[in-house]
């Protein structure tokens, strides 16, 4: 009866900790974007730009392409270019939507296809009506590139890129704009990873964040400094609400961890006394 009892003891202990291994395990790795890894499908696009008949001034694109965030989410050649890519023969077709390569103008409305919000930005802004009134404003490739495009930061704006056409002063006021906000989701995004790795669900809170810097860095797209500082406390509002529930979740964090340590004590208090008891009986 009393080898039964701390039998029954230790396997529940064991349960409640495999309890929150799995939850841990789930919501690690089976709800992460990646657990389908990126798609890299067999494309005729690729094959062919990377073999002997390309030209040597294109052989590099695959390459660049790979290292890019777009490659890492799924964003394939065709899905700018258009085209074919199942079909060597025809992938070129204008058929099959081949569109090949824009011209300098023509590059807004090709990436803005899917960056819709930041499109809109940027037709209004200076930038916008000096490359259609004059073809001499930047376009998208002018700051992000076109194949190794990675993940957008404030230090897409330094002196070398945003003096080739004016002087590095209005740039600098709108990173200056920028920094803080930027500084805030920063550390947000920093401190719901933590909680991630503890197991904790943030989803909700990441989506806030996520949706947040999606508009945020869409503004700044305006090149508009005054109306990027009239938004700044709207932004600093919503960003203060995510930061709330974030130190909540860490305070709760904490009163579990001791609760369970707690637990785990007299759970081992009451396996050693059992133990000893029928020790004794056994004498
Ligand atoms: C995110 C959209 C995007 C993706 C994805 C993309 N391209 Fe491009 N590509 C562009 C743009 C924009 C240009 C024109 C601007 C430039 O020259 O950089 C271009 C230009 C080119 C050119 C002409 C280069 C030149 O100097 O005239 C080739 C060749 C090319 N792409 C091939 C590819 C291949 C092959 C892939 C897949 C491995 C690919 N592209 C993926 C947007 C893209
Ligand atoms: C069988 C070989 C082959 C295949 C398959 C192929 N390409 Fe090309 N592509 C070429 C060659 C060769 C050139 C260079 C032409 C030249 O000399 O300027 C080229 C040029 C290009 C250019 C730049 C010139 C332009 O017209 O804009 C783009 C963009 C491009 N390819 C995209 C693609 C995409 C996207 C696919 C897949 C849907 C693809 N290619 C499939 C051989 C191929
Ligand atoms: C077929 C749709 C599509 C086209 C066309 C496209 N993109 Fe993207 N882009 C995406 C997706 C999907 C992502 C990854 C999700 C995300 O980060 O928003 C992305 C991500 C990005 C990012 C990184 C965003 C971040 O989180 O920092 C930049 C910068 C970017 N694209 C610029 C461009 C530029 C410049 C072009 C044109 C040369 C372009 N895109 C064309 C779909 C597209
Ligand atoms: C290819 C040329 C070019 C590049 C590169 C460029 N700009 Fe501009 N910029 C312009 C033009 C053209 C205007 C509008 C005409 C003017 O006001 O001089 C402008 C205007 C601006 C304005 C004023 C907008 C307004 O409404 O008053 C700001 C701010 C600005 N740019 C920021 C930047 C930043 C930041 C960078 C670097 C990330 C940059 N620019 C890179 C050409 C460029
Ligand atoms: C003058 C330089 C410049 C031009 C032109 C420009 N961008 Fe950006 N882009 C930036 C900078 C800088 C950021 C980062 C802003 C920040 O972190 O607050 C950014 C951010 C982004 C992002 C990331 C948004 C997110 O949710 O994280 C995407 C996507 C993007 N740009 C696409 C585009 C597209 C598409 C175009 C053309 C219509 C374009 N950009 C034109 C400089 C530029």
């Amino acid at each position: 009866m009393r080898y039964l009892l701390s039998l029954f003891i230790v396997l529940s202990l064991a349960a409640v900790t495999m309890a929150g291994y799995r939850e841990t395990f789930e919501r690690e790795f089976l709800s992460k974007p990646w657990a389908g890894g990126p798609i890299v499908e067999k494309s005729a696009c690729i094959e062919c730009h990377t073999s002997d008949i390309m030209k040597p001034a294109f052989r590099a694109i695959p390459d660049e392409w790979q290292g890019s965030w777009h490659a890492l989410n799924g964003v394939s050649c065709n899905d700018c270019h258009g085209g074919d890519p199942k079909d060597a023969s025809m992938s070129m077709s204008h058929v099959r939507g081949f569109v090949g390569k824009p011209k300098y103008e023509g590059v807004p409305a090709y990436c803005g296809k899917c960056h819709i919000g930041i499109l809109k930005n940027y037709l209004e802004s200076g930038h916008g009506k000096a490359l259609k009134a004059t073809k001499k404003g930047p376009n998208c490739v002018t700051c992000h590139g076109s194949h190794g495009i990675q993940r957008a930061t404030i230090d897409i704006i330094n002196e070398q890129l945003c003096t080739k056409c004016h002087s590095y002063e209005r740039a600098k006021v709108m990173k200056q704009a920028l920094f803080l906000t930027e500084k805030k989701m920063g550390e947000i995004e920093k401190d719901l990873k933590a909680l991630k790795s503890e197991g904790i669900f943030t989803g909700d809170d990441e989506k806030t964040l996520f949706s947040t810097q999606a508009e945020f860095r869409a503004l700044f797209h305006t090149v508009d400094v005054s109306l990027v500082k009239d938004r700044t406390d709207e932004f600093t509002k919503r960003l203060e609400g995510i930061e709330k529930n974030v130190q909540k979740t860490f305070a709760e964090l904490k009163v579990r961890k001791n609760f369970s340590a707690f637990l785990t004590l007299i759970f081992a208090g009451l396996a050693v006394v059992v133990a000893m008891l029928s020790a004794t009986y056994k004498d």
